[in-house]
This record gives C-alpha cells, sequence and structure tokens, in this order.
C-alpha cells in the first residue's frame, strides 16, 4: 500500500469497495506484485471510460423520475413545509444550521454512496426506482426499557420535523452543504428509554438483494452496520433524516430515513435504516470490518490524520473549483471535541 501514489487529486481517489474488489482482481491474477503505479487513483480500470471523473465534474446527472419514486413510494412528509427552527438557532446562526452555500440538489440527488445500489456515484440514482419504500418498519430493539418495532409513518409524526444545515463530509474528500430534514435521534431514543445496559447503538440497512441488487456481491460484509457511542447517538446534532430540501428523501440518499453525524466522515450516516439496536458491546461496523486499517469505528472528520492512500487535509466541496481545507470534527469541533477528551484521535481513528 505504502507504494502507492500519495495523495491523488479527490475526483481521482477509488471508492474503497473499488479499490479492494481491485486489488482482489489483481491479486487473482497474480498481478499484485509490482504493479503499484496501475493500481493508484482514478475510477477508469473498471468503470471504463472516464466514468469517475465525469461523475465529480458533472453531479447533475439524475437518474430520472422512474429512479426516484419507486414502487409504494414515499407520501409528503407531514409539516414538511416549513419546517420549525431548529434549537439553539441565533439569527439562524447556529451549528444546526450552517450559512454556508446549500449544495444543489441536483448534486445531492445524483452523486452518492450507496453501494447496495451500485458503486459509481450515479448508479444508487439510477437503481433508486427498485427499493420499496412503504410498507416500512424500523425495529427499535436491543437495551431499551420499551422496545417497539415502528411503522415509518407514525415515526416522523412522533416528532416535529426540523430543518437541519450539516456539512457533509466523505472520506473520499468530497463534501456537500445538505438542508436535512428530520429529528433528533435523541427524541427517538429517550422516548423508547435505554436501560443502563446500554452503551451503544447500532444502525442496519435493509437487506434485501432484490431490492438492493448491490448485496448480491460480496463487495461488503451485507448488512451495511453503522454505530454510535450512547453520548455521541444522544448528542443534539445527532439526527435523523427523511427528507432534504423540504422533500421526503429519495431511496439513493437512504430513504425513507436515515443517520446523519455531521462531525464524521459520511459512511457513518447508515442508510435506509431497518433496525436501531442499543447494545453493551461496541457493533461490528462494516466498514471498519472490511478495512480496518482504513476506517476506524469513530471516524470523526480529523485532517491531521491521513487515510493510508490520500491526505484528509483538503476537501473538494460539490459545485466548487478549488479545494478548501478540512475542519477538524467538520467544523463543529466547539460542540463535540469535548466527547473525546483523554482519547488519542489518531489511535482511536
Ligand atoms: N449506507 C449504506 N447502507 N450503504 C452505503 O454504501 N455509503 C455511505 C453513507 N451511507 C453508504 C451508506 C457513504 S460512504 C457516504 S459518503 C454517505 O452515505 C453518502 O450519502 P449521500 O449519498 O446521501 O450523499
Amino acid at each position: 500500500m505504502s507504494q502507492l501514489p500519495k495523495a491523488p487529486p479527490a475526483d481521482e481517489i477509488t471508492p474503497p469497495a473499488l479499490y479492494m474488489r481491485r486489488r482482489e482482481l489483481l491479486k487473482n491474477a497474480a498481478l499484485f506484485a509490482g504493479t503499484a503505479s496501475a493500481v493508484g487513483g482514478g475510477l477508469v480500470w473498471l468503470t471504463g471510460g472516464s466514468a469517475g471523473v465525469a461523475d465529480v465534474a458533472a453531479p447533475g446527472t439524475p437518474g430520472g423520475e422512474g429512479a426516484r419514486a419507486g414502487e409504494g413510494s414515499a407520501p409528503p412528509l407531514p409539516g414538511a413545509a416549513p419546517p420549525p427552527s431548529p434549537p439553539g438557532a441565533v439569527n439562524g446562526r447556529s451549528p444546526f444550521v450552517t450559512d454556508e452555500p446549500r449544495t444543489d440538489y441536483e448534486a445531492i440527488v445524483s452523486y452518492n454512496n450507496f453501494y447496495e445500489l451500485g458503486l459509481s456515484k450515479s448508479e444508487p440514482a439510477e437503481n433508486a426506482g427498485r427499493l420499496r419504500l412503504r410498507p416500512w418498519t424500523v425495529a427499535c430493539e436491543g437495551e431499551l426499557k420499551k422496545p417497539e418495532v415502528i411503522d415509518i409513518d407514525t415515526l416522523v409524526r412522533w416528532f416535529p420535523l426540523e430543518e437541519r444545515v450539516y456539512r457533509m463530509r466523505c472520506v473520499e474528500a468530497w463534501s456537500m452543504v445538505i438542508p436535512w430534514l428530520g429529528f433528533p435521534l435523541a427524541a427517538l431514543l429517550r422516548r423508547l428509554e435505554p436501560t443502563s445496559r446500554a452503551r451503544y447503538v447500532q444502525f442496519t440497512t435493509l437487506l434485501d438483494p432484490a431490492q438492493l441488487p448491490g448485496q448480491k456481491s460480496d463487495v461488503l460484509d451485507w448488512p451495511y452496520v453503522e454505530g454510535l457511542r450512547i453520548d455521541e447517538a444522544m448528542h443534539p446534532l445527532t439526527f435523523l433524516a427523511v427528507g432534504l430540501y423540504g422533500k421526503s428523501l429519495l431511496g439513493q440518499n437512504g430513504a425513507p430515513i436515515r443517520l446523519v453525524v455531521p462531525w464524521k466522515y459520511g459512511f457513518k450516516g447508515c442508510k435506509s435504516i431497518v433496525s436501531i439496536k442499543l447494545t453493551e458491546r461496541q457493533p461490528r461496523t462494516t466498514w471498519s470490518q472490511a478495512a480496518p486499517d482504513e476506517y476506524g469505528f469513530y471516524a470523526n472528520v480529523n485532517p491531521a490524520v491521513a487515510h493510508p492512500r490520500w491526505s484528509q487535509a483538503t476537501e473538494r466541496r460539490i459545485g466548487e473549483l478549488r479545494r478548501r481545507p478540512t475542519l477538524p470534527f467538520n467544523g463543529y469541533a466547539e460542540e463535540v471535541a469535548g466527547l473525546y477528551s483523554g482519547m488519542d484521535l489518531r489511535e482511536s481513528f
């Protein structure tokens, strides 16, 4: 790995799954030794043509209407417009609502990472029509005094929907600013009453290869699982999104409900959640299992800790030309750094 080119441009960073699959192919072909330069940045080798570069340069290519509304698609959100102000907003400025320019809607719904719907950035939107959004339930289980399997339409009525405008920083070194609609995870957990044994929260994506055809491949261990420590889960910034830009979430963005943790790399944001489980033990999360040297359990945005194959010091905001510095905890350090006091963030990355 150390032979690989260092710090490729962000738009040439190979998504981890492609990288791993490519590594696998190379191994199978007994080509691994001595081919370091051939396995550097760039999506071209597996996807053909200039797909990877085009995905970054032109993120506004939606998957078409068919891709947007799956069979059993979501009804309009209750009270979606106008959303109530988030707590703590003073003159519209608060950690809950950044005043940075919002990424275009078209880019947010057409430039995605959702490996169950495809490995390229454009495939999730193209394949999202396969995802049946209704009926949908979320099993809230494990160390809870009031466990419950909740129908999604009931769940969205339990809490007032808020708009949160958060930066999202992908581990691949691109970023967006997204106006999410949803409610704090803490509101749900409080209602379900974690037991004194609950120390972690595990989130699981739907497992159904017919709807999520990427699950037919073994590129990752399905279903996709993510996790948080309970204090991270209870933090007021931690959010369950059911919409964005005032509309119901589309499949490619993790409909009907997905996690948003703005100070962590985007891969923590588990999509299309069917289970929220409170546990005593730290969950085995998908990416930290697949590539433990590259993706830790914590995954806090940290410009000082490089990914083994590229720097995390800067990022490319989708829609902008110049790279910008990446901020510790993605700019939310004031709110969340205290969660990690006394921890070595290089070790617990
Ligand atoms: N959730 C599932 N189930 N599968 C995935 O492949 N990708 C993650 C995260 N959640 C992913 C997922 C990654 S790497 C990122 S950056 C974000 O989703 C991307 O969210 P977006 O496509 O809505 O921007």
